[in-house]
């Protein structure tokens, strides 16, 4: 039996302390966010210097400023503001819409999202590629979870009488997030081309533009 061969068991136990080293050393890669974020992430911040506040987002327990054209606001928690996430392929936001607001129609091109309604009740959907270009749209009431698949557009409006709190989840510690609106007409993209390449007549792209604060 080889468990009685002292040098055996030095040897195993040398192998699985080694294992059990290299194992830890990779168990997490907490963003260094002052390095540079390539496409596979952010450097590991030195592990003597992590602590349990890089695994803790506490900004969630308020949500933003719902003033606005919108009346309603997102607050992300992705890699770039919760370091901790870098690597695991999660990220988290808080979403407050007021009665009759929305958080327009928009689009993470690397994650796909689950949302629970924590307050009031939203309508939300998303809308399948083309050319089919099927909405899924359902009417969600506190407590209830929808998914929008990876890069689709998806949106969630408050057709209640209260103000609504949705928590996101994602697939990506950074999501990306293109807004259509804030694309189209809240940049310098050139009116003439926005009339072009979305069939938009002039007098509703300068208006939108001016909504926005788009120029061009
Ligand atoms: C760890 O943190 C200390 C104090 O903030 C800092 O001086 C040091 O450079 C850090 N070490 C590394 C390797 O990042
Ligand atoms: C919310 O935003 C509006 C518009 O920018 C501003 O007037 C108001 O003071 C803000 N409210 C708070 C609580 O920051």
């Amino acid at each position: 039996m080889f468990h009685r061969h002292p040098s055996f068991s030095i040897l195993l136990s040398a192998v699985l302390l080694s294992h059990l080293h290299s194992t830890q050393a990779a168990d997490f890669c907490v963003a260094d966010l002052t390095s540079r974020m390539t496409t596979t992430g952010y450097t590991c911040k030195n592990p003597t210097n992590v602590t349990a506040d890089d695994f803790v987002f506490t900004t969630l327990v308020r949500g933003g400023n719902t003033t606005n054209i919108n009346k309603a606001v997102a607050v992300p928690g992705f890699v770039q503001q919760f370091p901790g996430l870098n690597g695991l392929g999660l990220a988290v936001a808080r979403a407050d819409i007021e009665p009759g607001g929305a958080i327009p129609l928009h689009t993470h091109p690397a994650a796909s999202e689950m949302i629970y309604v924590a307050e009031g009740s939203v309508t939300a959907g998303f809308i399948s590629g083309a050319p089919s270009n099927v909405v899924y749209v359902k009417k969600l009431n506190k407590g209830e979870v929808m998914v929008f698949p990876r890069g689709l557009f998806h949106f969630q409006a408050n057709t209640g009488e209260e103000h609504a709190t949705v928590i996101a989840s994602f697939s990506n510690s950074d999501p990306g997030v293109q807004v259509v609106s804030s694309a189209l007409f809240g940049n310098d993209f050139s009116s003439f081309l926005v009339e072009k390449t979305t069939n938009i007549d002039e007098a509703e792209v300068k208006k939108l533009k001016a909504l926005l604060g788009g120029s061009g």
